[in-house]
């Protein structure tokens, strides 16, 4: 039988200080854990004199072997970053589709691995809000990346009022399937982030995080086969150090998508050592 943990749902056994992994390779053969992936989000946030606070972020980080970590930041701090912290994954927060041409203010997958990053985020809701991106278009902007060899965070959610009517776990996973990319999976992870969680401070409860967790693995392995079993799922939305080892607790919880948080190393590391730490 399986085991089940204080919040009601199967733990995660957290691989001990596996070897370390980086976006630039694809993961190895499925294994039975994945090892997690906390991926920092700076937003519109950063100058270079914040160059020093990613330079602790990525020394810190170094402790913990067993964890991928990275800082997804301004497209104008990359190459900065990048120089700053050798070896140290930087990601975009955004790929325009297009391999180039006329898109002013656009950035495109090989410009983003031409500057040195090793990963992007797509889909993420303040865009698919604001930039009024669809699914086709997150799509298209997925398989930019994975082309180029940068590893891709894919984010859906569901808004306060499609989880209010009962259509969250069905919104996000026919959200998910519109947007996954066709092919080249092994640098993809999912970020499932509710829309009434990101800079609120509410957090879905255990239970419904590993609700939408399965119902997103179901989906994976629907798509890809077993291939589906070795995609992250990263859960995103006012995760800090004082939930993070709950939500990491949580059965198919690959790691984390942090905003706020992810601005301080005193504010982001410790949730970088919740992902490490195994769960009792
Ligand atoms: P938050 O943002 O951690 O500040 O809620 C998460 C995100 O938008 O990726």
């Amino acid at each position: 039988m399986e085991e089940t943990g204080a919040l009601g749902v199967s733990p995660v056994r957290i691989k001990a200080a596996a070897a370390s992994a980086s976006w630039a390779k694809p993961l190895g053969p499925a294994p039975m854990e994945l090892r997690k992936l906390v991926a920092g989000n700076w937003k519109m946030h950063g100058l270079a004199s914040d160059i020093d606070e990613i330079r602790g972020i990525a020394a810190a980080s170094r402790q913990y072997a067993g964890v991928d970590v990275a800082l997804c930041l301004p497209a104008i701090l990359i190459e900065r970053a990048v120089r700053a912290v050798p070896g140290f994954p930087i990601g975009a927060q955004d790929v325009h589709q297009a391999e180039f041409g006329a898109h002013t203010g656009s950035v495109s997958a090989r410009m983003l691995h031409d500057a040195g990053a090793s990963l992007t985020i797509v889909g993420h809701s303040e865009r698919r809000e604001a930039q009024r991106e669809s699914d086709p278009q997150v799509r298209a902007k997925a398989e930019a990346a994975l082309s180029c060899d940068l590893g891709v965070i894919l984010c859906v959610g569901e808004s306060e009022e499609v989880r209010a009517a009962g259509r969250a776990v069905q919104t996000v996973c026919s959200q998910l399937e519109a947007s996954l990319p066709g092919h080249d999976v092994a640098r993809l992870a999912i970020a499932y982030e509710p829309i009434w969680a990101i800079g609120t401070g509410k957090v879905p409860t255990p239970g419904e995080i590993g609700e939408m967790h399965a119902a997103l693995r179901g989906c994976l392995r629907r798509a890809f086969g077993d291939g589906g079993a070795r995609i992250r799922i990263l859960y995103g939305g006012s995760v800090k150090a004082s939930n993070a080892a709950e939500i990491f607790s949580v059965g198919d919880v690959d790691g984390a998508l942090v905003g706020g948080a992810s601005l301080k190393a005193a504010d982001f590391i410790p949730i970088v050592a919740a992902a490490a730490a195994p769960v009792t």
